[in-house]
């Protein structure tokens, strides 16, 4: 039987990673042979097109099949790096319901993985992304307000019918964390009571690169990248942390 698995990254705060978590899943997730296809659901705030490299390849958008003007597949953009495609948003007004943002994700048959990139925030186009999936992948960073935050999204994610939420630790600082200036991913994990399935370090190259709608080429968040993927594409909650010199009696990996 064919599953179509639709997931939203989202995170409450804004700058935390969501954007560059979906490219960088979707393109690991394509490079492991899924069909996948991405969704900015950032409508008037898009750049899901930039940081994939497609900016100047899109024709249609969302808007645009939601007004019949095209099919869902016309909108479609080659990513720049990977097989995996993009669905653009549109810069101009938001007056998308979440009815017809969930019918035009459904309608994306033939894809493994629909990931749905949401905007910052936890109103009307939270809602709208959330209602679309079925999976949802929180992106948090290790400071108190993006925990405070991420800890309301999750508390909100409750109230909506998925099938799972878990955590993405995103610009984790080893050092800092080795020297106790910075919680560590168990302890989020802990303080949140949401299983994390991707550490993801600080690593500048993500910036540098992504002005240019690639991919760092940088084995440092590579292989962290790699570990999320892999928990996706096969169910898993392996806690695979940066910060850790040697495997612990809790089963925390070093990468
Ligand atoms: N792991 C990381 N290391 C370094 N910079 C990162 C990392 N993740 C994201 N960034 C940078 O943080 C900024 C915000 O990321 P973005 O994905 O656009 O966040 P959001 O979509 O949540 O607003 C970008 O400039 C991006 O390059
Ligand atoms: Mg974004």
């Amino acid at each position: 039987m064919f599953f179509m698995r639709r997931i939203v990254i989202t995170s409450g705060k804004g700058g935390v990673g969501k954007t560059t978590v979906t490219a960088t899943l979707g393109r690991d997730l394509s490079f492991a042979g899924f069909r996948v296809a991405l969704v900015d659901a950032d409508v008037g705030l898009n750049n899901l097109d930039v940081v994939t490299g497609v900016e100047r390849r899109v024709v249609y958008d969302l808007c645009d099949v939601l007004a019949g003007k095209c099919r869902v597949f016309q909108a479609l953009v080659q990513d720049s790096e990977s097989a995996m495609r993009i669905l653009p948003s549109s810069r101009g007004s938001d007056r998308v319901t979440a009815q017809a943002f969930a019918q035009v994700v459904r309608s994306l048959s033939g894809f493994d993985f629909v990931l749905i990139d949401c905007p910052a925030g936890i109103e009307h186009g939270f809602h709208r992304a959330v209602s679309a999936a079925e999976e949802a992948l929180v992106v948090v960073t290790p400071s108190a307000s993006a925990i405070r935050d991420a800890d309301k999204v999750v508390a909100l994610l409750r109230s909506y019918p998925l099938k799972d939420i878990s955590l993405v630790v995103n610009r984790v600082r080893p050092d800092l964390v080795r020297k106790g200036d910075a919680l560590s991913a168990a302890e989020i994990s802990g303080l949140m009571r949401v299983p994390v399935v991707g550490v993801i370090p600080d690593d500048d190259a993500v910036g540098v690169y992504q002005q240019f709608g690639g991919r760092a080429d940088s084995t440092y968040s590579d292989r962290a990248f790699k570990v999320l993927a892999t928990n996706i594409a096969e169910g898993r909650k392996d806690l695979v942390d940066v910060s850790f010199k040697r495997r612990s009696r809790r089963g925390i990996r070093r990468i």
